[in-house]
């Protein structure tokens, strides 16, 4: 069984709650896929469950052109947990951004996979407001894009 943990912050609408779900709906279309979803506005990430996981999705709300501070805190706990030795980088990954008519803090995300050797798999999905129409169908593309990447790194 493959493992796609998904990271998101969601705090003021849900809006990222709604597309980090939608991720989650696209990865679960592929047999062997286990999925984890935390929304780190409401719980840490244990890095325990970081290093057991194959791929990550981020996801966040733009908050000042940048990522929402839980989001942050994950990036921070991860650094750490890689100087303690866990094998935390070089993963596939995606990214998602929810915004109020910005939009550009996804690129402080996409700077964290680079940051930490991490694959992208697909382009970064970025929605105004709550995901619909177009939005829903890229998100859950997003998470089926991860998911087969994982998948067939396996065979
Ligand atoms: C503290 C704060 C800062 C924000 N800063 C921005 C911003 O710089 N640019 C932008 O486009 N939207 C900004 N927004 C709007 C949110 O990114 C947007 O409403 C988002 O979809 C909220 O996601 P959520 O419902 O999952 O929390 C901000 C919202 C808050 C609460």
């Amino acid at each position: 069984m493959k493992r796609i943990l998904i990271v998101y912050h969601s705090q003021q609408k849900g809006n990222t709650r709604r597309m980090a779900e939608l991720v989650a709906q696209g990865c679960r279309e592929t047999a062997g896929v286990e999925v984890a979803v935390v929304n780190v506005n409401e719980a840490r990430v244990d890095m325990n469950a970081a290093e057991r996981a194959d791929a990550y999705a981020f996801g966040s709300p733009d908050y000042f052109t940048y990522m929402a501070g839980g989001l942050k805190q994950f990036f921070d706990d991860l650094c750490l947990a890689d100087w303690a030795g866990k094998k935390v980088k070089g993963k596939p990954y995606v990214a998602f951004l929810t915004h109020g008519g910005g939009g550009g803090a996804i690129k402080s995300i996409e700077a964290m996979g680079a940051s930490f050797k991490l694959q992208q798999v697909a382009p970064s999905v970025v929605c105004q407001g709550a995901p619909t129409g177009a939005a829903v169908e890229q998100s859950i593309a997003l998470g089926r894009a991860l998911a087969q990447r994982v998948v067939r790194e396996a065979l």
